[in-house]
């Protein structure tokens, strides 16, 4: 098999075979992948295993020169590894490197993994930032995302094309508990936002896209040595990168448009990590929150029961304090379904309770919640569908949405909604059926409920059948 080169240097003929050599190969190649970045680190191990399995690599990197050290290590890959020397993702003029260094290939898979941090941790603080440095972070980890995909989007496969975004849990909004990394966090925060608008503009092409947060990894990244992130809980660099392979293969059209952060890998247990105390190392499930909405007088009783239930099942107190865990800020633990944890320990449950009387009334454990999550209307729906649904209920809708978002967006990976709620009377029938309509839910909905005869409860049913895949039934 070929192992072939090619130097993609702007304005030189842009791809020039500068070297060949035969080398072995166990297997033919299963897949077409151009990862960015693989001088070192990620891309460099990317390479390493996914031609491991026969797949066939398209590695870029941003030197020219072929003895560069980077590319030294890079040429004793062994696979069908084609190198693509002279891609600068920085550069407005990368896309037509690329379409000329890879004209007439068609590629399964684009990994944008090339970035980095821009500027120093130092220089990145609110009172050292400037804005040059803000550019190369945006133009580095954001606008080379856009390039790279703009320019090779012709040539994946569609359907069926991948295209992954390597980005950091540092980007994550919902992460950020301690502030500062200005370039790094806002440029890989943004491509985030890219991946998410590809995920939806090329769905239809049956093109997928991720974005992946490969954790703390001991590369050079970051201005630290492999043996110094170590030291402070970095993850080694091949299971990491097994994580990430994992995760590129998990991705399908069903779960376009993630975020997921990739486990520690082979046998490695989530440690303490001072550097990073309070990260989430979350294992590689796209789903696992779930947010209960309590609707109306039934549905906020019963959510008074259960969330005391939950509390005491799993030792939360009234306060939200919970003594025996002993990770702040997160963990991957079973009560991380139901329960956020804030910085300082409480647990809060995912929650919201709504009824449409002035007073939401939550018991003794009233100081777990938010103030937010409980939202009460100026006057009940006066045991009426009609006044839930139509009136009173649609004049609380887009502040219930909007809680409801905010708690979403709190999630990484939102599994569901649970409905508590009566279709009997007028919040829960009339403003349950009402959200019904609002809540953008590609999972299969069920709606389980008390119903009693009368009118409100048809009316109730009726829209419940018209939305819902399932509506079991129960003896009153
Ligand atoms: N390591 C971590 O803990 C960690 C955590 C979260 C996310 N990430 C992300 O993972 C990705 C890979 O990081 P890493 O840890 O492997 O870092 P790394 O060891 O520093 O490697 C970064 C790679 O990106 C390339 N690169 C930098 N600027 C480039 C440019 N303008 N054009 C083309 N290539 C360029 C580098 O090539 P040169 O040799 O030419 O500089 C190098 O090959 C990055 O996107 C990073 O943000 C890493």
């Amino acid at each position: 098999m070929l192992r072939r080169w090619m130097l993609a240097g702007a304005g030189a003929g842009l791809a020039a075979a500068s070297a060949a050599l035969s080398l072995p190969r166990a297997e033919p190649a299963k897949k077409t992948y151009l990862v960015t970045g693989c001088s070192a680190g990620l891309g460099l191990e990317l390479v390493r295993q996914l031609a491991a399995r026969g797949d066939r690599v398209y590695a870029t990197c941003r030197t020219p020169a072929a003895s560069a050290s980077g590319v030294d290590e890079l040429s004793q890959v062994a696979g069908d590894v084609v190198l693509v020397q002279g891609v600068d993702v920085t550069s407005d003029s990368v896309g037509e490197t690329l379409k000329a260094a890879l004209a007439g290939v068609k590629l399964d898979c684009i990994v944008h993994n090339a970035g980095g941090f821009a500027a120093s941790r130092a220089e990145q603080k609110l009172d050292t930032i400037c804005m040059d440095a803000m550019r190369r972070g945006f133009e580095l980890n954001t606008l080379s995302v856009l390039r790279v995909t703009q320019a090779l989007l012709p040539q994946l496969s569609a359907p069926g094309g991948k295209l992954v975004v390597i980005s950091s849990m540092i980007g994550s909004i919902a992460d950020n508990s301690s502030g500062g990394m200005y370039a790094y966090r806002t440029s890989k925060a943004a491509v985030n936002m890219v991946s998410k608008s590809l995920a939806n503009d090329l769905k239809p092409q049956g093109i997928a896209v991720v974005a992946i947060s490969p954790g703390f990894v001991a590369t050079h990244f970051g201005g630290m040595s492999p043996e110094q992130k170590m030291k402070v809980g970095a993850k080694p660099v091949t299971p990491s990168v097994r994580g990430i392979v994992e995760a590129i293969d998990a991705l399908e059209l069903s779960n376009t448009g993630s975020f997921v952060h990739t486990n520690y890998g082979d046998g490695l247990q989530p440690a303490p990590c001072p550097a990073r105390r309070g990260s989430r190392l979350r294992a590689l499930v796209s789903q696992r929150e779930c947010i209960t909405i309590h609707l109306g007088q039934a549905g906020v009783q019963t959510g008074n029961a259960c969330w005391e239930l939950f509390c005491l099942e799993h030792g939360i107190q009234p306060d939200g304090q919970m003594p025996s865990d002993k990770t702040i800020g997160g963990g991957d633990d079973a009560f991380n379904t139901f329960f956020s944890e804030t910085g300082s320990g409480k647990h809060v449950p995912r929650t919201v309770f709504i009824d449409l009387e002035p007073t939401v009334r939550t018991g003794t454990y009233r100081q777990l919640y938010h103030p937010e999550q409980l939202i009460s209307g100026k006057e009940d729906a006066a045991n009426n569908y009609a006044r839930g649904h139509y009136t009173v209920g649609k004049e609380i809708v887009d502040l219930v949405l909007d809680r409801i978002r905010k708690l979403a967006d709190n999630c990484t990976g939102l599994q569901g909604f649970f409905a508590f709620n009566a279709i009997g009377g007028g919040t829960g029938s009339g403003l349950g059926a009402l959200l019904l309509d609002y809540l953008p839910c590609p999972l299969p909905l069920g709606w389980e409920g008390v119903s009693l005869p009368g009118n409100n409860t048809l009316a109730g049913k009726l829209h419940l059948a018209s939305c819902l895949d399932g509506v079991p039934r129960h003896r009153d």
